[in-house]
């Protein structure tokens, strides 16, 4: 069989994988839509409906209500009784799609993906200049996606599975410890450490203003705002000691991250320890060809390579650098005594200490 010859099997199976690919990609604006329009809130107050019923319940077009819901039955995303023509969420369905509270939520990650294709332009001109793309000027949804998205995960694992691994962290937090937690973004992350541990100082730093506005904002909702210190610095900036340095799921968007961690070091009390948590991967990429790794690779093209780039050193290490690379960076940075502590199929927990 000469090189240009099509293996129909082969063939058949990339088309399949494309197809797949498509038929997800394609719900992506009917589910933003579904979420911002109540749609999937009012099916799951609402029980068993036909459209009319979800129209007059929602005061949106039936028409386009009844094409929705057949695309969300087709997806497996709402169930169709056939006999009595109506739809309906599962209670799985409600907590994935439904209700933003519930741990199980996914609908962040619409949000970053519809951010994603936003910023489709500004990327592939940096492709040509090899520049890079700053994150302020990324599609804002982004910003509320990343937030959004990875909520659910914090609330689940942060407290109950991945800081318990950092060795004595609980006791000296309740007993006043300094948290800083690095491009805290939102600060939902931050907020989960202030209402844990209220004897701890805690403060949130990012380089994004806009950013460090809305966490303020959601502080205060929380009834948090005189537990957390907020400010606009990057990495390299901030002032003051403190116990616990953390990235949480940034290290690897800044430009600098080797100077960052050698920050983080000379900030850092000599008992205290750096925590990382980054997207799981290995260190080869052919160990990341898989589910998570397309992902983890198709976010990192089109928003942490270009946001790295965007700033000094602009390093690159891209969402799945690998276990090896980071703690070689933390090495760099002086710290002499680095492992992963915990590893879950989407993140792992690097602890850094002094010695
Ligand atoms: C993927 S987001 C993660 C945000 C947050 N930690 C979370 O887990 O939701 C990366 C964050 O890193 C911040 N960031 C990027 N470069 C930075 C730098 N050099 N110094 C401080 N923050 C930075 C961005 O502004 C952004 O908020």
């Amino acid at each position: 069989m000469s090189d240009r010859e099509l293996n129909p099997e082969v063939l058949k199976q990339l088309q399949l994988k494309v197809m797949q690919d498509v038929s997800a990609s394609a719900i992506i604006p009917l589910m933003r839509i579904g979420d911002q329009l109540g749609i999937f809130r009012h099916l799951s107050e609402l029980g068993e409906v036909n459209s009319e019923e979800l129209a007059n319940a929602s005061n949106l077009d039936e028409r386009y209500l009844r094409e929705w819901l057949y695309a969300m039955s087709a997806a497996g995303f709402a169930n169709y009784d056939s006999n009595k023509k109506k739809f309906s969420l599962s209670p799985e369905q409600i907590a994935v799609f439904a209700n933003d509270d519930s741990p199980a939520s996914m609908m962040g990650a619409y949000d970053m993906l519809t951010g994603a294709i936003f910023n489709e332009e500004k990327v592939k001109e940096a492709f040509k200049t090899g520049k890079g793309v700053d994150y302020k000027d990324s599609c804002p949804i982004c910003f509320q996606g990343t937030a959004r998205f990875f909520k659910p995960s914090y609330e689940k694992n942060l407290v109950k599975s991945w800081l318990p691994k950092i060795e004595n962290l609980e006791k000296r937090m309740n007993s006043g410890a300094s948290f800083a937690d690095i491009g805290c973004g939102y600060g939902l992350s931050t907020m989960i450490i202030a209402e844990t541990f209220p004897n701890a100082k805690v403060c949130g730093y990012d380089i994004h203003g806009p950013s460090i506005d809305e966490a303020k904002k959601l502080a205060k909702k929380a009834g948090l705002e005189s537990r957390i210190e907020y400010s606009t610095a990057d990495a390299k900036s901030y002032e003051g000691n403190h116990d616990y340095i953390a990235f949480f799921d940034c290290l690897h968007d800044m430009g600098d991250p080797v100077g960052a961690a050698k920050y983080a070091y000379n900030h850092l009390e000599d008992d205290g320890s750096v925590i990382l948590i980054e997207p799981t991967a290995n260190d080869n990429p052919e160990d990341n060809f898989n589910l998570f790794g397309q992902m983890y690779y198709c976010f990192s093209t089109i928003g942490c390579v270009p946001t790295s780039k965007s700033q000094e050193v602009g390093l690159a290490l891209g969402a799945q650098a690998g276990p090896s690379k980071l703690i070689s960076v933390l090495n760099e940075a002086g710290f002499k005594n680095c492992k992963v502590v915990k590893k879950n199929a989407s993140n792992m927990v690097i602890e850094a200490r002094k010695n």
